[in-house]
């Protein structure tokens, strides 16, 4: 059975980041699947997953890696499905901007949506946006999201201002 989404990550010790993706979509019920996939370690896994993807019916790619983070550049220019790129501080990061500028920085024609340093939850956010724009109970759940988050800040403002 096909999923909406695949998140791919270069090591399971990118895991703990990259589950706010995960906890993301479960919150909206968007479908995926999880697989550590190396461009370093594993350059034909890397292609095969990428080329393959489409066609088994995944909609969109979330990719993590760190330090010299070549996986989501690397599986945007294989697949047509759209990726968005994780920098992750990982432990061979120097200080997160390899990570941030592996991913960012791609040439003209291969663009790769890059979130912020250790951003899996906006990543898994946007990768349900996608979905949301043409599943209708997914678009209204993100709907139901924005609510939520006017309301938490209705709440901070009360608060701050009975503090004062
Ligand atoms: C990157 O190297 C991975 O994405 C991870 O962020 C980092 C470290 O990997 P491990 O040595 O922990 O497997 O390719």
């Amino acid at each position: 059975m096909s999923v909406q989404v695949s998140i791919i990550m270069g090591s399971n010790s990118d895991f703990p980041i990259m589950k706010e993706a995960c906890d993301m979509l479960d919150k909206f019920g968007v479908s995926y699947d999880v697989h550590v996939v190396s461009a370093h370690r594993t350059p034909d896994k890397m292609f095969e997953f990428a080329a393959s993807a489409a066609e088994k019916g995944t909609k969109v790619i979330i990719a993590g890696a760190g330090g010299a983070a070549h996986l989501p550049g690397m599986t945007a220019s294989i697949t047509t499905l759209p990726v968005i790129g994780v920098p992750i501080k990982s432990r061979n990061s120097i200080d997160g901007w390899d990570s941030v500028l592996s991913i960012l920085q791609m040439p003209g024609g291969i663009p790769v949506a890059t979130v912020a340093l250790d951003g899996a939850k906006n990543a898994g956010i946007l990768a349900a946006t996608m979905i949301g724009a043409f599943v209708p109970e997914i678009g209204q759940a993100i709907a139901d999201y924005k609510e939520e988050m006017k309301a938490m800040v209705a709440e901070k403002e009360a608060a701050l201002k009975a503090s004062l």
